[in-house]
């Protein structure tokens, strides 16, 4: 999602902003600008399109100090060159970039034009250059704090002056920035991504705050004007620029890093000998374990799926209630947070504002909240003080392949954790670090002979919808399947609870509509076969994901995808590596841009 750098140093400012929007490109976007001091005034490009087109339109661009520049995914008004930031006031000396949603922007539009202010854009972000413009009285930060207290919403900002070319102003209020600081320059970004080229000592902004940048440093007070001293914190992620290592996409590149991504979820987690696990960041004891008394996973897409499967997983082996919860849905429906209850925020980015309000909630409420996050230092793992990183490195394709599994292998290391101490006898919990520590096994297996995944594409590519079935264990895989189908190939298509066809979606079925069928031999198989039985009578295609030598099923299919055997509250690790492949290669038969879809953006930070 949208995206902010900006830049003030002693080398030419315009390459070092482009080089940052590139480190931003796997967010998602759909326009990009800069503005940059140009002698006495301000020099701003931007379109629709990517970063590389921009770049192209920069040459003989000014080779000054001081700019900023903004990746945008179109939330008010649509994806039209007006519409990209940079947005300027009437006199186009003061330039904004902004994160996030101005909620209050229609009545201020309407107040503004009453004062005769003309807008070139249909943003919300416009409004902010012209409330600066009317607060500048010579005093760049009064002038942003100023302005920003006649707006409502989110944002993360960056401000620049024609008029004070030795600063920028940056603010934020739910949208995250950090800034970094380095040797005669600072950087400020929305993502370490774009600050770790210049320095690894950063200070990350927080709500409510703003700050004046110079090149010597950052000063930053609340918005109220009470100076705030931050930690200045080194950034010691995986922040190197990422690269395909030789598969042509990012998103293949991580469907087949999974036996790595996975074997880093449980390393030095798992205890096999006491048939248990730890999970430091967590810091709960066994009293504190067994005195929880549910369990609720909030996430969104992806990550909500990871939730459902690990809730199953903690029913079945702990023994404890516990279920996934839609972040978005959430905190609108004025949940009930009771004290024993445990919750977890899943989330890859650990930016997304739908989970991020989530937890905020559950905080106001009294609840504990852990984090289960990909991003080390993102706004959720920082707000969550306790939690778990999934430590499956940077994942740059927008469709999460590698974090799914991450997050659902961490989640089970703590369901053996809680398992342990609630219901399992110590050769019970040593089976089951066992059946976790073959995973990466079974999942490197399943890849170096992923089966008839071309001729799956063949039929799916063509069809017009696709219907994605799976019971218990395997019902948050099928939603994955759609969903990744959906999103890679645009292919309608669902994810049904296998039982539940007959009460609906087998109407959609026509002879040869593609269902691909999610099916390891577990308790439900029988269940599963009587239900492939009525997806047959009407003539559908069937596509089986099956247990390797489990004939009994792989009989019942017009294709059948066999994947290594794997105890059932595991097997999401394995059943989903066939989805993702099927997602991928439909999406490239068809000519999608299968890292960066249509629409999508990776770290979704509005609501
Ligand atoms: C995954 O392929 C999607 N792009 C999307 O559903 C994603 O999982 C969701 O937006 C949540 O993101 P998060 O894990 O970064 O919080």
């Amino acid at each position: 999602m949208c995206g902010i750098v900006a830049y003030i140093g002693g080398e030419a400012a315009l390459p070092r902003l482009i080089e940052g929007l590139r480190r931003l490109e796997y967010r998602g976007y759909d326009s990009a600008g800069v503005a940059v001091l140009d002698g006495e005034g301000l020099w701003v490009r931007k379109d629709v399109g990517r970063v590389s087109e921009l770049a192209g339109h920069l040459q003989g661009g000014p080779g000054t100090q001081v700019g900023i520049a903004h990746t945008r995914w179109a939330t008010h008004g649509g994806v039209t060159q007006p519409n990209a930031h940079p947005h300027t006031d009437g006199t186009g000396r003061i330039a904004v970039v902004h994160n996030g949603i101005i909620e209050n922007s229609s009545e201020i539009r309407a107040r503004l034009g009453k004062r005769g202010v003309t807008f070139k854009s249909e943003t919300d972000t416009e409004v902010l250059p012209h409330l600066i413009r009317e607060a500048y009285k010579g005093d760049p930060l009064q002038a942003v704090r100023d302005a920003l207290a006649h707006v409502r919403g989110t944002y993360g900002i960056a401000v620049v002056f024609a008029d004070a070319p030795d600063v920028l102003v940056v603010a934020r209020n739910g949208s995250p920035l950090v800034v970094g600081l380095g040797r005669g320059e600072t950087v400020v970004a929305s993502d370490p991504q774009a600050v770790v080229a210049h320095t690894r000592q950063v200070v990350y902004l927080q709500d409510k705050e703003i700050a004046l940048v110079t090149r010597e440093g950052v000063q930053v007070s609340t918005l109220e004007g009470r100076e705030v001293q931050l930690p200045v914190e080194t950034l010691d992620g995986d922040y190197g620029l990422a690269s395909k290592e030789g598969f042509p996409h990012f998103m293949l590149k991580e469907i087949h890093e999974q036996p790595r991504s996975i074997r880093r979820a449980l390393r030095g987690r798992l205890q096999l000998e006491e048939g248990n696990a730890k999970l430091g960041g967590l810091n709960m004891t066994p009293r504190d374990l067994v005195a929880v008394n549910s369990v609720i996973s909030l996430g969104c897409g992806t990550s909500f799926h990871a939730g459902m499967a690990a809730a199953m997983a903690i029913e079945a082996l702990a023994r404890v209630p516990a279920r996934a919860e839609i972040a978005s849905e959430f905190r609108y429906r004025h949940p009930i947070i009771p004290r024993d209850t445990l919750y977890f925020a899943i989330s890859q980015s650990g930016e997304t504002a739908d989970t991020l309000g989530a937890v905020q909630e559950v905080q106001l409420k009294g609840g504990e909240v852990m984090g289960v996050v990909n991003v080390v230092g993102s706004t959720i793992a920082r707000t969550c003080a306790r939690g778990v990183y999934v430590h499956s490195g940077p994942e740059i394709a927008v469709a999460s392949t590698k974090a799914f599994t991450s997050q659902v292998a961490a989640m089970l290391v703590y369901t053996l954790m809680m398992a342990r101490c609630t219901n399992l006898s110590l050769e019970q919990g040593q089976l089951v670090a066992k059946a976790l520590d073959a995973v990466p096994g079974a999942v490197a297996h399943y890849l170096s002979e992923p089966g008839p995944i071309e001729e799956a594409v063949e039929r799916i590519a063509k069809a017009r919808y696709v219907l994605f079935l799976g019971r218990g264990f395997s019902y948050p895989v099928a939603l994955e399947g759609a969903l990744k189908l959906k999103e890679i190939a645009y292919i309608p298509s669902e994810g049904y609870p296998a039982g539940e066809m007959k009460h609906g979606p087998i109407a959609m079925l026509d002879p040869g509509t593609p269902v691909v069928f999610v099916c390891p031999r577990d308790g439900q198989t029988e269940k599963a076969i009587s239900n492939m039985m009525e997806v047959k009578a009407r003539g559908a295609w069937l596509i089986v994901i099956h247990t390797r030598g489990d004939d009994e099923v792989a009989r019942l299919a017009d294709l059948a995808i066999p994947v290594p055997e794997t105890a059932d509250f595991a097997s999401p690790l394995v059943t989903v590596l066939p989805l993702q492949l099927i997602a991928y290669h439909a999406g490239l038969a068809l000519g999608r841009d299968v890292d960066k879809p249509r629409n999508l953006a990776k770290s979704v930070t509005v609501e």
